[in-house]
C-alpha cells in the first residue's frame, strides 16, 4: 500500500467500487469508500461491525488490558458502556466542559505570550500547537504541566515515547498477518511496547500516590479526571491505561486537526481574510473567549472544510465483524477487518463540487455537520463507537485556530507566497502534515499600538488576587494586557481602577 494507503485505496475504489476487499496474510480486509457504504457499515450493520480489530502488538490486545480500554475494547459490552459513561460524565458533560474552560484559556494565553516573545522568529508551529494541547489535556486529566514555557520538560519524553508506541503499533508485523504466530512475539514488539508504556506511566505515578494518600486522610476534592477515577474505585493499572489511552486519543488528533486548519488558512488567503473580518467584526481587539467561538459561522465552516480535506483519522479506527453480514449486498464474513476511507469520501468529486479546493463557503447554511448523521462527512465516525471526545474538540480546536488567526499576521520563512506552502500528507495511523508548519509571527500593529500603563498592570495584579507579583510576572501580565485589547484597557480604568488598585506600589513594575 506504500506510505499513503488512504490515497492508494481511494484510487482502487474508483476501479473496484465503494465496497472492496483484499487478503492481508490470512485475514480479509473490507474497505468502504462511499457515503452509502459508510452508512451501512456504521449504522445499518453497526450491531455486527462495532467490535474493534487490534494489532497484536497493542497492549489492549491482551484480555487483561482490554477490560481497561474504551477505544480498543474488543466489543461493546457492559464494561465498555460503563467506561464510556464515566468519560461522558467526567470529561464531556456540560459541567465538566465548563470546569475545563479555565485550563484551555490558560494554555491558549501561554501560547499567545510565547508568540509575542518570539515575534519575528521562525517557529515550529506544529510543535507549539502540540505542546499547548498536550499540556491542556494533561491538566484536564491529572493537573500537570508536562511542557515548560519554552517546550522543555517531561513532555519531550512523553512525545518521544508516544511516537515510538505509534510507530511500533502501526508497523505491519508477521503475527497480524498470520494469527497462528500470536503468543510467540517473534519480533519482540509486544515486549517493546510494554516497556514504553511502563515508562509513560511513571510520569503520573507520584500524582496518583499523592492523591491516594489524600483520600486515605479523608481529604476529598474533585479537581480533575484522575480524582473521578479514584472516586470510582479504579485500580492503578486501570488508571494508567485509561489516562494513556485518553491522552493519545485526544492530543494527536486535535493537534493534527488544528495544524491542518492553520495551514489551510495560511495557504488560502481569501478564506483567511474572510475569517479575520468575521473575528474583527465580532470581537474587535479583545482576546477571544472560548464560549464566543460557537457564534462564528465562517470559523466553523473553515474547520469543517479542513477536516473534509484532511480527516485526522482517515480510516476511522478499524472495526471487526462479529457475525457474517451484508454491506451493499456484499457478504462480510465473520472476523473480517472493516475500514471506512473517510479521506476518499471527502475528496469524492461525485459528492463534492470542486472537491480538492478549500472552500469553506460550501458548509455555510448547508446544515452538514460532523455529528455522525451526514455520512459524506464523518471525521469522528458514527454509530456506537463514534468519537465521544467531540464536545471537547468543538471547543478546543476552533478556539486555538481563531486565536492564532485573530491576533497575528503570519509569514513563511524564505519566501513570501503562501500558496507555496507544502501540504504533503503522510499516513501514520493519523493523517499528518509531512513537513512541520514553520511560520513567522508578527503581532498585528493595532494591537501593538495599545499603550498599557502602569495602572493597568497594577489593576490586573490586584484583580487576580496576587498583589505581590514579582517583576517577571508583572511583565507577563503586561503582555497579557496588550492582548486583552483596547476596550478592556478603557473599561478597566477610572473608577474601577481606583477600587481595584488602592495601593500605588502595585504599579511599580
Ligand atoms: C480532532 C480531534 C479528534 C478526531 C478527528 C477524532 C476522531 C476519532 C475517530 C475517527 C474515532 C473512531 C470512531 C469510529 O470507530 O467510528 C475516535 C474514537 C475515540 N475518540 Fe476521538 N477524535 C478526536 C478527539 C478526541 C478527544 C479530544 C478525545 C478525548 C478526550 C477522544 C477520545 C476518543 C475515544 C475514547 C474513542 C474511542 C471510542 C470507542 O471506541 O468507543 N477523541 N475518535
Amino acid at each position: 500500500m506504500g506510505r499513503n494507503p488512504h490515497i492508494k485505496l481511494a484510487s482502487m475504489a474508483q476501479t473496484y467500487g465503494p465496497v472492496m476487499s483484499f487478503r492481508l496474510g490470512t485475514g480479509l480486509v473490507v474497505v468502504g469508500s462511499s457515503p452509502k457504504a459508510a452508512m451501512e457499515i456504521l449504522k445499518t450493520q453497526d450491531r455486527f461491525l462495532c467490535a474493534r480489530r487490534l494489532s497484536y502488538t497493542h497492549p489492549a490486545s491482551s484480555p487483561k488490558v482490554n477490560k481497561f480500554s474504551v477505544g480498543f475494547a474488543n466489543e461493546c459490552n457492559d464494561q465498555w458502556k460503563y467506561l464510556r459513561s464515566i468519560c461522558r460524565a467526567e470529561l464531556f458533560s456540560n459541567r465538566a466542559l465548563q470546569s475545563q474552560m479555565k485550563i484551555r484559556e490558560k494554555n491558549v494565553m501561554k501560547m499567545v505570550r510565547y508568540l509575542h516573545e518570539k515575534e519575528g522568529q521562525v517557529l515550529n508551529i506544529s510543535e507549539l500547537i502540540f505542546n499547548t494541547l498536550l499540556n491542556t489535556m494533561c491538566n484536564i486529566l491529572f493537573s500537570m504541566d508536562v511542557f515548560g514555557p519554552e517546550g522543555g520538560g517531561k513532555g519531550v519524553e512523553v512525545k518521544k515515547l508516544v511516537g515510538k508506541f505509534v510507530k511500533i503499533v502501526a508497523t505491519p508485523n508477521l503475527a497480524d498477518l498470520f494469527p497462528i504466530l500470536h503468543g510467540w512475539d517473534i519480533q519482540g514488539m509486544q515486549k517493546k511496547v510494554r516497556k514504553i508504556n511502563e515508562k509513560i506511566f511513571t510520569i503520573w505515578k507520584d500524582i496518583i500516590k499523592e492523591r491516594r494518600e489524600k483520600r486515605r486522610r479523608n481529604i476529598l476534592t474533585q479537581e480533575d479526571f484522575l480524582d473521578a477515577l479514584l472516586g470510582n474505585g479504579f485500580s492503578n493499572d486501570h488508571i494508567n491505561h485509561m489516562l494513556l489511552e485518553l491522552l493519545m486519543a485526544a492530543t494527536e488528533t486535535s493537534t493534527t486537526a488544528t495544524i491542518w486548519a492553520v495551514a489551510d488558512l495560511i495557504k488560502n488567503q481569501e478564506s483567511r481574510h474572510k475569517l479575520s473580518d468575521e473575528l474583527n467584526k465580532n470581537i474587535g481587539n479583545h482576546m477571544i473567549k472560548e464560549p464566543e467561538i460557537m457564534d462564528f459561522p465562517y470559523l466553523q465552516a473553515c474547520l469543517k472544510e479542513s477536516m473534509r480535506l484532511h480527516p485526522p483519522v482517515p480510516f476511522l479506527l478499524p472495526r471487526r465483524a462479529t457475525e457474517t453480514c451484508k454491506v451493499m449486498n456484499f457478504t462480510i464474513p465473520k472476523g473480517s477487518q472493516v475500514l471506512v476511507n473517510t479521506w476518499a469520501m471527502g475528496r469524492d468529486p461525485t459528492v463534492w463540487v470542486d472537491s480538492s479546493s478549500f472552500k469553506p463557503e460550501r458548509f455555510l447554511d448547508s446544515g452538514l455537520d460532523f455529528k455522525g448523521n451526514d455520512f459524506e462527512f464523518i471525521p469522528f465516525g458514527s454509530g456506537r463507537r463514534m468519537c465521544p471526545g467531540l464536545p471537547i474538540v468543538t471547543r478546543q480546536v476552533p478556539y486555538v485556530v481563531a486565536t492564532l488567526m485573530h491576533k497575528i499576521t503570519w509569514s513563511l520563512p524564505g519566501y513570501n507566497d503562501p500558496t507555496e506552502l507544502n501540504m504533503d500528507e503522510v499516513y501514520h495511523l493519523e493523517l499528518l502534515k509531512k513537513e512541520p508548519l514553520q511560520l513567522i509571527p508578527k503581532i498585528k500593529r493595532e494591537v501593538q499600538a495599545i499603550k498599557v500603563d502602569r495602572g493597568l498592570i497594577a489593576l490586573q495584579a490586584a484583580k487576580s488576587k496576587l498583589p505581590h507579583l514579582d517583576y517577571t510576572e508583572k511583565k507577563a501580565r503586561q503582555r497579557e494586557s496588550v492582548f486583552a485589547g483596547i476596550t478592556e484597557v478603557t473599561e478597566l480604568q477610572g473608577a474601577e481602577y481606583k477600587s481595584y488598585c488602592p495601593t500605588a506600589s502595585l504599579g511599580s513594575a
